[in-house]
């Protein structure tokens, strides 16, 4: 029986030896646990410290969107008492999962966009916007690609589709012109479940464009079962609910592992996806991918 602990994975798209990065953000969160704060304090941590880590596609480390200046992101946090704190596309703050934690104190479960990043400022989380090495690279893979008029080799969302008449960012041109999400699940001494995501996307990437992350019951769930946070190509993600999917198969029963194992095989291999759930029975961590991820857990 799991007493308490926290699992951290830095997106299916990270190399497992970044694991370092995970490392640093599950002993804190895990430290929050151990003192006696929530669990949703401490996914909250476990995120904010990868989102300024620089090398996972969220806060400083965030994709660049296709024209190579812009960088949307979103965030999403849930406990398993229902509280729920989403942002959509915001701009211009360090740390989206703060934001989206401010959310949760509000009226409404979402903020988008313009609307999202004047709640940031109102809140008073300063102006930010720094594009880490990391991000700057992965960008230009991607343009590399597209002067290769190969883009589908990058990403096959984009096979069949034009880049030129797809464009719907306010200047620039496809001519002038990568994965993933960090994301925490938790156990307190409590019992309370909770769970945090955060993204700079899914490149290559229109502006606007919204993935799994911050989508109820896709990218997170947290309920009496468990908490799951998953990781991968949004748009496939969305469409088989995967959150929620693990989700309801802990909460009718089956073993947490095996749950997550057959959520992963809902893809076929060439989908980047990867799951991490905890509940007080078990928790499990794992991917197609080998990503990126800690896990910490006090039995009793
Ligand atoms: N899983 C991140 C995204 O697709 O946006």
């Amino acid at each position: 029986m799991i007493h308490y602990g926290v699992i951290v994975h830095g997106g299916a798209g990270s190399p497992s030896h970044f694991s370092d990065g995970c490392k640093v953000a599950c002993e804190s969160a895990f430290g929050f646990i151990e003192a006696g704060k929530s669990a949703l304090d401490a996914v909250v941590e476990a995120v904010r410290i990868l989102e300024d880590d620089g090398r996972f596609n969220a806060g400083y480390g965030s994709a660049l969107r296709l024209d190579g200046k812009t960088v949307e992101m979103d965030a999403s946090v849930m406990d398993s008492k229902g509280k729920i704190g989403i942002v959509i596309a915001i701009r211009n703050v360090k740390n989206p999962i703060q934001v989206a934690r401010a959310v949760l104190e509000t009226p409404h479960v979402a903020l988008a966009g313009e609307g999202a990043t004047a709640f940031a400022r109102k809140q008073g989380f300063a102006q930010f916007y720094k594009v880490s090495d990391y991000a700057m690279e992965r960008y230009k893979e991607i343009k590399q690609k597209i002067k290769e008029g190969n883009l589908s080799g990058e990403d096959y969302r984009w096979k069949d589709y034009d880049i030129e008449k797809l464009w719907n960012y306010k200047s620039g041109s496809y001519k002038d012109i990568l994965c993933d999400t960090v994301g925490s699940v938790a156990i307190d001494k409590k019992g309370m479940l909770a769970v945090a995501n955060s993204t700079g996307g899914f490149s290559p990437m229109m502006q606007g464009r919204v993935g799994d992350s911050p989508m109820i019951g896709c990218g997170f769930y947290s309920g009496p079962a468990c908490a799951v946070a998953t990781t991968g190509m949004g748009e496939e993600i969305i469409k088989k609910m995967l959150a929620k999917t693990v989700y309801d198969m802990v909460a009718n029963g089956k073993d947490i592992k095996k749950a997550c194992e057959l959520g992963i095989k809902m893809f076929s291999s060439e989908i980047k996806v990867g799951i991490i759930a905890i509940s007080k029975e078990g928790y499990a961590s794992m991917s197609n991918t080998g990503m990126a991820s800690y896990t910490l857990t006090h039995f009793l």
